[in-house]
C-alpha cells in the first residue's frame, strides 16, 4: 500500500501522526488477511510498535503486509512500514508490526480459515517465529483477562 503523507495526517512538526501510521498498518494487515481468508475479520492483537524515523509531509509511506502463519480461526500478519522521499527516492524502514486477526461471520461466530502454505526456508522461519509470538500473546491476554475480572 502506498500513500502520500498529507498535512491533515501530520503533527505541528510536519510528521505523520503515530495514530495515522497505526491506522494504515491495521488496514494493510487486514487486506493481506482478507485475501488469505476471504472472510470478515476483527483485529485481536497488535504487538509492541516502535517508530524508528519520522515520515514528513509530502513523502510516501509504503506498507508491505504478508501473512506469516494461520491457525484455526486466527492468523498473524507482518506489516513493514517504509518512508520514501519523493524527490530522492531514498527509502527507510520506519516500523514493523505483527497483528493477529480473527475470522468471523456476520453473527460474530469464529470461522475456520485455510492453512498457509509455507514453502521457502524464509517462510518456514517466519512461521516458527509466529508460533512463539502467539504463545506470548495468549499468555498476555490471559493475564489481562485475570486483571479485568
Ligand atoms: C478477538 C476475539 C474475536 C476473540 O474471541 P474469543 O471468543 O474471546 O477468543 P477465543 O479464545 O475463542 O479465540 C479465537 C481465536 O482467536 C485467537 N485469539 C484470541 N485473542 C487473541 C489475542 N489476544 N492474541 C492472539 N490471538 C488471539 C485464539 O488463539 C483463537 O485462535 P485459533 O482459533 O486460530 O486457535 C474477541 O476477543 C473480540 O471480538 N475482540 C474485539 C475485537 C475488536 O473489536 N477489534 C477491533 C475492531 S475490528
Amino acid at each position: 500500500m502506498v500513500q502520500v503523507v498529507l498535512p491533515n495526517d501530520a503533527n505541528p512538526l510536519g510528521f505523520i501522526l503515530g495514530g495515522s501510521v497505526m491506522h494504515l498498518i491495521d488496514i494493510a494487515g487486514a487486506i493481506a488477511c482478507h485475501r488469505h481468508t476471504r472472510t470478515l475479520l476483527v483485529t485481536a492483537a497488535v504487538d509492541g510498535l516502535q517508530f524508528l524515523h519520522p515520515i514528513k509531509v509530502g513523502d510516501l509511506i509504503i506498507l508491505k503486509a504478508r501473512v506469516t502463519a494461520a491457525w484455526n480461526t486466527s492468523l498473524e500478519v507482518e506489516v513493514e512500514v517504509f518512508s520514501e522521499e519523493t524527490l530522492t527516492g531514498v527509502r527507510r524502514m520506519t516500523s514493523r508490526a505483527f497483528l493477529t486477526f480473527v475470522s468471523i461471520d456476520r453473527e460474530g461466530r469464529h470461522v475456520q480459515i485455510p492453512p498457509l502454505i509455507v514453502e521457502t526456508e524464509h517462510e518456514k522461519t517466519k512461521a516458527r517465529e509466529a508460533e512463539v509470538r502467539r504463545a506470548a500473546r495468549l499468555e498476555a491476554r490471559k493475564e489481562l483477562e485475570a486483571r479485568c475480572r
